[in-house]
């Protein structure tokens, strides 16, 4: 068998913590018309435990380990294809970061629907361009 080593651990909690922020959001976003039939009040307070118990330290979490991404690949010595990536990842992660705290801010239905549909895309996107960077 394979021994894990450091690398291992860092791309586990990378990853793992990207697994919270962009399933953490599908699955609620899916189960949101079954807690609005619960009472209207339940989908404000599963999504307050969810964003803070788990998403904002997920987010947390990937931003300490993408620093330690990006030192562990000598991210200076990439080629500028992968640099440009990169750049575009982080602008796509603070688009993500910025409109889920707009979402969890708005109250009526429309900013609701656009911040939150902005978040879950932008951290999609963003994951595509993390699994680009590691080819
Ligand atoms: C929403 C936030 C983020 C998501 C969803 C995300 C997702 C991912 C994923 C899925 C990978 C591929 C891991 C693999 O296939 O082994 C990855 C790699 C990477 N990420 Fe992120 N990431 C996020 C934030 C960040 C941030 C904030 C940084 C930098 C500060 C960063 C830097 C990197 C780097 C450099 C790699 C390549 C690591 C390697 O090749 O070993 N990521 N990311």
């Amino acid at each position: 068998m394979l021994s894990p080593d450091w690398a291992d651990v860092r791309l586990f909690l990378h990853v793992m913590a990207a697994a919270v922020w962009v399933g953490g959001q599908l699955t609620l976003a899916g189960l949101v018309p079954g807690l609005r039939g619960i009472s209207a009040d339940a989908p404000r307070a599963v999504a307050r435990a969810f964003a803070i118990r788990l998403a904002w330290p997920a987010f947390v979490l990937l931003l300490g380990t993408g620093v330690w991404n990006m030192v562990a690949v000598h991210a200076g010595s990439k080629d500028q294809a992968w640099k440009v990536t990169l750049w575009v990842k982080l602008g796509v992660v603070a688009v993500s970061g910025v409109s889920a705290y707009a979402h969890s801010r708005a109250r009526s239905r429309a900013p609701l629907a656009v911040w939150g549909a902005l978040t879950g895309l932008s951290a999609m996107l963003a994951l595509f361009l993390g699994v680009m960077l590691a080819d």
